[in-house]
């Protein structure tokens, strides 16, 4: 059916940045504060199989949106250091069979660090990766048991010391505001990351997601994480330490020199293109008619599997976002940004200005702010309330 031409936005296509996200949904344990889409397994993952319906959801997408250049190419998971080099190797393979990847194009992955998925870092170098990301979580070992997570902290910084030597790129995760934690440890913990830390980290605040072991055992008061006022403080100080070392954040949680920042996490913010490859994974694809799409798969393992070895996708969600959503969108990605977001792009995809007068209201609330380049931008106040600031910006 021919859509209405309010769907339509005439950003040309080859100006918006185009990346890939590629999902392995499996680890070797769930820990007890994450949703996302990962499984645990006890029989072998046939990988052959999961490589081979990766390549023909690949070759179905890039039929769809015709030939592109891929910036970016990023295995999330779940925990995709546990695929073989060899399936992240026919992934690529076909991704370069169907689109041109870049010759500088950032190809990232996501790896626990455990010693034995380090063993197979360099495979993953020869198979054409080229940055990585670790899940170290926490720099000492009784935080990494309550974390539910299967390294030790010394395992972890062998891991990134082996990072450091196969990859010009590699970044680190921690997370903050754990049970029982204050400012003073955190900071001195953050130095100490900071120290083993290249060009980029990763600091994610605790949330206590719906239906996890944690909400369960923080229901039953068994779990206790800091309270708003020191989780404030524990933004603050992140922010304070984390630019005193050269690496602000340009990101609410992530943190870089200045252009080591994550290519493929900018195509989201900056609102660009993406295909999402895998079981649960999520896309927004531009047609030629100017129209974007949101996509998203099937996210169980195996009902992905047959659904794509039958259709040749395993799409579940394959939707027009109208205008209005474009421009939600667009504020809820850009705003998370310290660069912010262009008010004119927000024209151009919503078909209607910013409301000056929300914004002179944010403005003497401190949260928002106009740069000089004629960008506007969250504060760090403002970012403590992002969801609030962009709701009433959208509105
Ligand atoms: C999808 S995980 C994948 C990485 C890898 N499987 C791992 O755990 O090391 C990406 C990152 O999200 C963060 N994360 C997951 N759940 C979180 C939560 N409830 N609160 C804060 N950070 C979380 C962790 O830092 C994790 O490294
Ligand atoms: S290893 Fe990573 S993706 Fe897997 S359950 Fe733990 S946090 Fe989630």
């Amino acid at each position: 059916m021919e859509r209405p031409v309010l769907d339509r936005v005439t950003e040309p296509r080859e100006d918006v940045p185009f990346g890939v996200y590629v999902h392995w949904p499996f680890c070797l344990s769930k820990c007890p504060y994450c949703d996302f889409n990962s499984h645990v397994r006890h029989v072998a993952v046939e990988q052959d199989r999961f490589a081979r319906a990766f390549a023909a959801e690949i070759a179905t997408t890039a039929e769809r949106i015709g030939r592109r250049t891929v910036s970016t190419i990023f295995f999330g998971g779940g925990t995709p250091s546990l695929m073989k080099p060899e399936t992240v190797g026919a992934v690529l393979d076909a991704i370069a069979r169907h689109w041109t990847v870049a010759p500088d194009a950032e190809i990232s992955l996501e790896a626990n660090p455990t010693s034995v998925e380090a063993e197979r870092f360099r495979g993953f170098r020869t198979a054409g990766v080229n940055r990585v990301s670790l899940g170290v979580q926490a720099l000492d070992d009784d935080s990494l048991k309550a974390l539910g997570r299967l390294h030790t902290a010394s395992e972890a910084m062998a891991a990134v010391g082996t990072a450091r030597k196969i990859f010009d790129r590699y970044s680190f995760d921690l997370i903050y505001a754990r049970p029982g934690q204050g400012v003073a440890a955190w900071a001195a913990e953050l130095r100490r990351a900071i120290a083993e830390a290249a060009e980029h980290l990763s600091l994610y605040q605790l949330t206590i997601e719906p239906d996890t072991p944690f909400e369960a055992l923080e229901r039953a008061g068994k779990l206790a994480v800091p309270g708003d006022t020191i989780a404030r403080h524990l933004f603050d100080v992140t922010q304070e330490v984390c630019a005193a070392a050269g690496l602000p954040a340009y990101e609410v949680s992530n943190h870089a020199r200045p252009g080591a920042e994550c290519r493929h996490n900018l195509v989201y913010w900056r609102y660009g293109e993406y295909a999402g490859i895998g079981p649960g994974a999520h896309g927004r694809l531009l047609d030629p008619a100017g129209r974007r799409f949101a996509t998203a798969t099937e996210r169980r393992p195996e009902a992905w599997l047959a659904q794509v070895e039958a259709a040749g996708h395993g799409l579940v969600v394959d939707e027009v976002v109208t205008r209005p959503e474009q421009a939600d969108e667009f504020l809820l990605m850009g705003l998370r940004l310290t660069e912010g977001i262009d008010p004119k792009r927000f024209e151009k995809i919503a078909g209607r200005p910013l409301d000056p007068a929300r914004i002179a209201d944010l403005m003497s609330y401190g949260f928002v702010e106009s740069m000089p380049n004629g960008r506007l931008r969250v504060t760090r106040s403002g970012f403590p309330v992002l969801d609030a600031v962009v709701a009433d910006l959208a509105a």
